[in-house]
């Protein structure tokens, strides 16, 4: 049965009827208890949800759509190891990178052997470079780390790189590369000393198109600049699920990170995929990222949907898309360590859920994810919020903030957190035409206040959520990143779609490599549409 057509649903449907005409004005205004009721913390972080428009019925219902679509047994498979990705034929097993202990899902495929030993290597081999200890082909030091990785393989570290920035190693500079554009490498390259840096190749596949062409770029650097083949043994190293294609490209048996098949790439964080930024904030800080996902995991499996914070996240997501006709959710963190945020979410929300055809093969009866965007908030309140309070769109909003900062500065901290509840209050209440007014009057002439008056009227109503860290240590970013997972995983069960295949990204991969031929060879271009001829008749004539 299609979810559209169970009672829960149109239950909600018609609760949506009686609780739509009501503005977040009056919800607040009719319920004193509301702020209690519609938050929940966890380990350091408060998830305020009551700017949302929904009441406590709306969340009695929506856990009841979770119910009906079965979402215990969906997550009981997940963690039992049962191939659910069944596109691909795959387990999905990411929570069984940040476990503490093992065995897990169970004793008859046990996973975490490999996962506790390929931990315990990517340490010892994460020590050597930050000690000193691991020298290059010329005898010095390793000081500069490149991750040379895509996707997956590179918007999650870079990511918590930055989030972490506070408590990396001083004296090791980490780098990320992923664009084909010759402009993100070539510059890096003219910064780096070849007797000190270390590639790290972060490819699960070991074929992406991007990251193969960035490593033989720098693999080509490095020898053409230390005179030797073999300097590259000392100067690579490989974060992969095919070790066999890692060594095949010159990398030392024993500098190969294995991951696995049942690790999808942005889930890979937690996993060889992590360790440029292991490097950067040592082994410890990263068990404790693991040590935050996992009790998010905990938290996840155990706690009913009311008070569950991947489910309630991932149910007034629901809510906002399927009921309220959303079609975009704004990202916005208040914090300049968060700024990769965003994208690291677009990936993990629209390559999991945005898809149209469900586990059974047939179309979704609704729509499935929005599309995730975002900014820093603060950065955006002088850009794009003009469209949030007054645009006329229902764009719901993520505001995210930590509370103790990593770079005090006198009164900035208690500025930025005021902005940003400032824009949550301000999207929710807006500003009547009679608050307008009142504020106008004797400020002008009569008909100058009338004519003037629309502009200055907001409308609100604008559904908020704020995350609230008690501060953006390793573990709490462990904790945000799994709600976000698991949230994801909740959305991808009620539409009945699989969140852990990416087909959708197969066909312009498949395209390209038809195209790169035909750059050169008019032959070829002439079999291809008139308007990538065109294109490429006019790259011909300007490439260099
Ligand atoms: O093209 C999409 C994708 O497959 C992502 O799912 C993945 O994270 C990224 O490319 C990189 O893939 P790989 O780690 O195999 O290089």
């Amino acid at each position: 049965m299609k979810i559209t057509a169970s009672a829960s649903w149109k239950a909600l449907e018609a609760h949506r009827l009686s609780l739509s005409p009501l503005h977040l004005r009056q919800l607040f205004a009719r319920d004193p208890g509301r702020v209690a009721s519609l938050s929940l913390g966890f380990d350091g972080i408060l998830f305020d949800f009551s700017k949302q428009r929904i009441d406590s019925t709306t969340l009695s219902l929506l856990a009841a759509l979770a119910r009906e679509a079965r979402l215990d047994e969906a997550t009981a498979r997940m963690f039992g190891g049962e191939k659910i990705n069944a596109s691909e034929d795959r387990s999905v097993l990411h929570v069984a990178l940040r476990r503490s202990s093992g065995p897990f899902p169970g004793a008859e495929l046990d996973v975490m052997p490999e996962v506790l030993a390929t931990r315990l290597r990517m340490a010892a081999f994460a020590d050597r470079i930050r000690s000193g200890e691991a020298l290059g082909f010329t005898g010095q030091p390793i000081r500069h780390v490149v991750n040379i990785g895509i996707g997956g393989s590179d918007l999650g570290p870079k990511m918590l790189g930055c989030a972490l920035r506070s408590v990396s190693h001083p004296a090791l500079d980490v780098h990320y590369v992923s664009n084909l554009d010759g402009a993100q490498l070539a510059p890096l390259l003219q910064t780096l000393d070849p007797r000190t840096t270390l590639f790290l190749v972060a490819s699960k596949t070991f074929t992406t198109q991007e990251t193969m062409l960035n490593a033989q770029t720098a693999r080509n650097w490095l020898v053409a600049n230390l005179g030797d083949a073999a300097a590259v043994s000392r100067h690579f190293a490989a974060l992969t699920a095919k070790p066999e294609r890692a060594v095949q490209f010159g990398i030392r048996e024993d500098s190969v990170f294995p991951l696995w098949d049942w690790v999808g790439g942005r889930f890979s964080l937690w996993s060889a995929v992590g360790l440029a930024l292991m490097i950067a904030i040592g082994p410890h800080a990263f068990a404790d990222l693991l040590a935050g996902a996992e009790r998010m995991d905990e938290h996840f499996r155990s706690t009913p949907y009311e008070r569950n914070l991947p489910v309630v996240m991932a149910l007034i997501g629901i809510w906002n898309t399927n009921f309220l006709g959303a079609t975009s959710n704004a990202v916005l963190p208040y914090n300049e360590s968060l700024k990769y945020f965003p994208s690291f979410l677009q990936q993990l929300e629209m390559e999991s859920n945005g898809k149209s055809v469900g586990v059974d093969g047939q179309p979704l009866a609704c729509s499935s994810n929005p599309i995730v965007w975002g900014e820093l908030g603060n950065n955006g309140q002088h850009a794009f919020f003009q469209l949030l309070h007054q645009g006329g769109r229902l764009v719901p909003c993520d505001f995210i903030a930590a509370v103790r900062s990593d770079y005090p500065l006198p009164g900035h901290q208690e500025a930025l957190l005021a902005n940003c509840f400032a824009q949550s209050a301000a999207l929710a209440f807006g500003k009547t035409a009679e608050e307008a007014r009142s504020e106008l009057e004797g400020t002008m002439p009569a008909a100058a206040l009338e004519a003037l008056l629309p502009h200055k009227v907001f409308a609100g109503n604008q559904p908020s959520s704020t995350l609230l860290l008690e501060r953006l240590d390793p573990q709490t970013l462990g904790a945000l990143i799994a709600l976000y997972e698991h949230k994801v995983f909740v959305q991808g069960v009620i539409w009945g779609l699989n969140s852990f295949d990416q087909w959708g990204v197969e066909l312009g991969k498949a395209v390209a490599s038809s195209i790169l031929p035909a750059i050169g060879n008019p032959e070829l271009a002439a079999k291809l549409d008139a308007s990538t001829q065109g294109l490429l008749a006019f790259s011909r004539q300007h490439l260099g």
